[in-house]
């Protein structure tokens, strides 16, 4: 028969060795857990993240570049569009460099539709005639940033600026200056 002092001394063993097993499980988990984040200093290479190449990033449908116009419809631009600028001299003579370099090989020095390529299938519209000089600045704008017809688009080689530009010397061959 174990005397109750005796009892005692058996229970503080058992839990000197209890004690001494939580420290061991303790410890493996300390080492288990370092060993999963091995190496650590890889840790912010090997996130989540896109590598340059990895696939291609395409824009949201309905982006536009920085700086751009926004798309619009042609009559939204016909009856939206102001020409910012005035028909200056300036503004002209800029205005038929820009025509006489992009416009007149289709449209003719004096915008008849006689330019040097006209002709055949390509029939370049008179730009003096009646219902192209009623058209709003807007539309003909639209015209030389999209295109019509056959004819080719000029945003690319003309900034909105110049389009304007392009637009008050236009409006001057309809004048028959
Ligand atoms: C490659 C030849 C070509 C060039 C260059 C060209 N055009 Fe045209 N343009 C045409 C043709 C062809 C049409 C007629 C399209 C149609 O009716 O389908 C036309 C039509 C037009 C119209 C009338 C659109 C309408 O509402 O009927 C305008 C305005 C016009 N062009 C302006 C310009 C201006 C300004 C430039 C220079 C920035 C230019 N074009 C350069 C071929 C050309």
């Amino acid at each position: 028969m174990d005397s109750p002092s005796r009892q005692w001394e058996l229970g503080a063993k058992s839990w000197n060795g209890i004690r001494s097993l939580l420290r061991a499980v303790a410890l493996a988990g300390l080492a288990a857990t370092a060993l999963w984040a091995w190496p650590w200093s890889r840790d912010l290479v090997e996130q989540i993240i896109t590598r340059p190449q990895q696939f291609e990033m395409l824009p949201p449908p309905g982006s536009i570049p920085r700086g751009a116009e926004s798309p619009r419809a042609r009559e939204q631009a016909a009856a939206s569009l102001r020409n910012p600028l005035m028909p200056t001299p300036e503004n002209l003579a800029k205005g038929k460099v820009l025509y006489d370099t992009y416009c007149l090989v289709c449209h003719g020095a004096a915008g008849r539709g006689d330019g040097p390529v006209a002709g055949g299938a390509l029939q370049p519209a008179d730009l003096t005639m009646a219902r192209i000089q009623a058209q709003p600045d807007g539309l003909l704008y639209d015209t030389i940033r999209h295109g019509f017809g056959l004819m080719p688009a000029y945003y690319e080689r003309l900034a909105p600026e110049e389009r304007w530009r392009v637009v008050l010397y236009v409006r001057s061959l309809g004048k028959g200056q």
